[in-house]
């Protein structure tokens, strides 16, 4: 029993602390999360782990130890009712901010709880609570039943990958530790859970508050004779072992010199185990080698697996860096560019479809942009419903698309090469968690080109060096007319240019598109890949667009090699470009005749750091023009 057990640990503390470390160093780690509101007894039981476990190692103990409350870790009694006060005023102070992780051992094990808040509007803490998590107990009032959050933790909890789930059925001592009344919730839970592909439930009755099935198996229902909580989560396999069994696979974080003759890859093995002499094969390249050592701090190892942070030294020189993967030769993970993925959606800000996100998949790091989502999940009724978008905790399908190939597995085989997050470019904010489904088929099927006749032979038979020259500025603002008379001066010093104007190219390539967020992010992403196809065909491009979002003039020029992209910022103010409105449109915006007119009720995000900024109430369209000229030069 866990009272004896701490009193022999704390007994061996103090005899032989070096030992008791040791020992406890080679324990295995479970990590769970706890789902539930507070009325479920969240905080009571959480608190009754920790207390029946007495081996806590938790800010929360020692704060209240500065409180000068008496309360202690080993050795001392804890006052459980102070503690568990504690902890779910903790919760609710914390509750908007993040997920409270709490730590405790017991004699086999050490643990990790997460703790996180149950409302709907905490989906993203207990997303976040979830991703690391190898069980999740969802706990359950006796005297209430399965309800609709029950349904939407367990649902979140399948859906970030967890395999193990225990039913605590709490309060049982509030309902006369009825059986009845257990058998017909875990009937209950038990329908709802298969519906939802939840495959391994461990039910049990408990009592939080009594300490019912928690470490002793309580005498209150002799009826029941399974394990109880924490012998139950002593014996649960953690993940981290299923991983060695399959096959290998590394993600490099970084390439370093062990020694001067070896170049070594650094990682974490995410599943698999590797020997000197194994064959692999370095993705997305496809390159195959051997391994030649495994390099760690404390010396060579003749063998590692999943788990382990290691430098693997190849027989060959081939390319390989962060981001890369190094697999198992004859059973490699595919490597793609579009994918069908789940998205949790964790920002204020809604999803933008169109735009290009930051997405981090492990150690590899791409641009990509999501598509309008097929559908998305009503957390509460796991009905689909058809969506332009996803707002803050919402959950649905989307096709994303990278710009270069990632090496994946689907999420269901592998969380650390099939979970990922995007992140805005612009705040570096995480905006959502991804769990990568399976790669589309068009991308598989559709290759790249190589032509003899390259953007190097265009440019030299043209005598001059492609790039674009990205005007953007408000509606009315000159960028035009400025672009005009930047295209004729070139011209006439026998530069092959081409200008694009938003208004012409709306006329045509882009009559489909309007001035919604979404359609003015496609407008810049097709005259983007125009540009490009024009840059490789050899050509000074000039584009003139309002372009109003800084998101997508930077992901336009992430399409360049450095130098190629010049962004000039026609900078008119809008009281000056609405008292010129050449086109009588300001007035019409103005009268709400036309809706998302940029500067009114559209926003213009100005570039920070423009290559080139023009003022045109201080400068004439002739001056202006001359500016950039000379800018540009030496511009061969
Ligand atoms: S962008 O925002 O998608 O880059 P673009 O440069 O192609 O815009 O088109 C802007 C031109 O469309 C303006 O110069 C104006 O003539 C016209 N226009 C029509 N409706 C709007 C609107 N709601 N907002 C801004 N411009 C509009």
């Amino acid at each position: 029993m866990a009272g004896e057990g701490s009193y022999r640990v704390d007994a061996l503390i103090a005899e032989d602390i070096g030992a008791y470390l040791e020992r406890h160093q080679h324990k295995s780690m479970l990590r769970f999360i706890t789902c539930g509101s507070v009325d479920d007894g969240k905080s009571t039981l959480i608190g009754r782990l920790l207390y029946d476990s007495k081996m806590i190692f938790d800010d929360q103990l020692a704060a209240l130890e500065n409180d000068s409350r008496r309360v202690g870790t080993q050795g001392t009694e804890i006052d459980f009712a102070l503690l568990v006060d504690g902890l779910a005023a903790e919760r609710e102070q914390g509750i908007t901010i993040d997920v409270a992780y709490r730590f405790f051992a017991t004699e086999t094990r050490k643990f990790i709880v997460a703790d996180c808040p149950g409302h709907e509007q905490y989906t993203r803490n207990m997303v976040t609570g979830a991703s690391t998590a190898d069980c999740a107990v969802i706990l359950v009032d006796a005297r209430k039943g399965v309800l609709v959050q029950t349904r939407r933790h367990s649902y979140l909890c399948q859906l970030i990958g967890i395999r193990h789930f225990v039913l605590a059925v709490n309060k049982m001592d509030l309902v006369d530790y009825d059986q009845a009344r257990f058998d017909a919730i875990v009937a209950d839970y038990a329908a709802f859970a298969s519906e939802i592909g939840i495959e391994n439930v461990t039910a049990m009755p408990i009592s939080g508050f009594r300490g019912d099935n928690i470490t002793a198996p309580s005498a209150n229902m002799p009826w029941y004779n399974g394990p109880t909580l924490m012998a139950h989560l002593e014996s649960i396999d953690v993940d981290s072992r299923r991983e060695v069994a399959r096959p290998l696979r590394m993600p490099v974080q970084w390439v370093n010199r062990p020694d001067l003759d070896f170049r070594g890859f650094a990682g974490l093995i995410a599943s698999g185990t590797v020997r000197p002499g194994d064959g692999v094969r370095v993705l997305p390249s496809g390159r195959t080698s051997t391994i030649a050592r495994i390099v760690t701090l404390a010396g060579d190892l003749p063998e590692a697996s999943a788990g382990q942070s290691v430098t693997l030294c190849l027989a060959d020189e081939i390319d390989c860096s962060r981001g890369d993967v190094i697999a198992a030769a004859d059973d490699p993970p595919e490597a793609s560019d579009q994918f069908e993925a789940t998205l949790v959606w964790l920002d204020d800000a809604a999803m933008h479809v169109g735009r290009a996100y930051w997405l981090k998949l492990g150690t590899q790091l791409v641009s990509a942009t999501v598509r309008q989502p097929k559908y998305a999940i009503n957390v509460n009724t796991l009905d689909r419903l058809a969506v332009k978008t996803l707002d803050l905790n919402a959950i649905g399908v989307v096709e994303i698309a990278t710009d270069r190939p990632l090496v994946f597995e689907s999420y269901a085989k592998s969380r650390a090469l099939g979970g990922f997050i995007l992140i805005d470019r612009m705040t570096n904010a995480t905006v959502a968690a991804g769990m990568l489904h399976f790669a589309l088929r068009r991308a598989q099927n559709v290759h790249r080109q190589a032509t003899d006749i390259g953007r190097a032979e265009h440019a030299a038979l043209k005598n001059q060096v492609p790039s674009v020259l990205w005007f953007t500025g408000l509606s009315g603002a000159g960028k035009s007319t400025i672009a005009n008379a930047v295209e004729k001066r070139l011209h006439l010093m026998n530069r092959h240019t081409f200008l694009l104007d938003g208004d012409n190219v709306r006329h045509g390539l882009n009559r489909d598109l309007g001035f919604t967020e979404a359609d003015r992010i496609e407008n810049i992403r097709r005259v983007g890949e125009v540009s490009r196809l024009m840059v490789d065909a050899g050509l000074i491009v000039l584009t003139a667009f309002i372009s109003p979002f800084r998101a997508e003039r930077e992901l336009v020029r992430a399409m360049f090699p450095d130098g190629e992209f010049i962004e000039i910022y026609v900078d008119t103010p809008l009281a000056v470009a609405e008292a010129r409105d050449v086109k009588g449109l300001y007035k019409k915006a103005r009268r709400g005749e036309i809706k998302n007119f940029t500067g009114i009720d559209s926003p213009y995000e100005p570039p920070e750091d423009p290559e080139i900024r023009v003022n045109t109430s201080e400068m004439s369209v002739d001056e202006a023009a001359e500016f950039i000229i000379g800018k540009l030069l030496p511009l061969k």
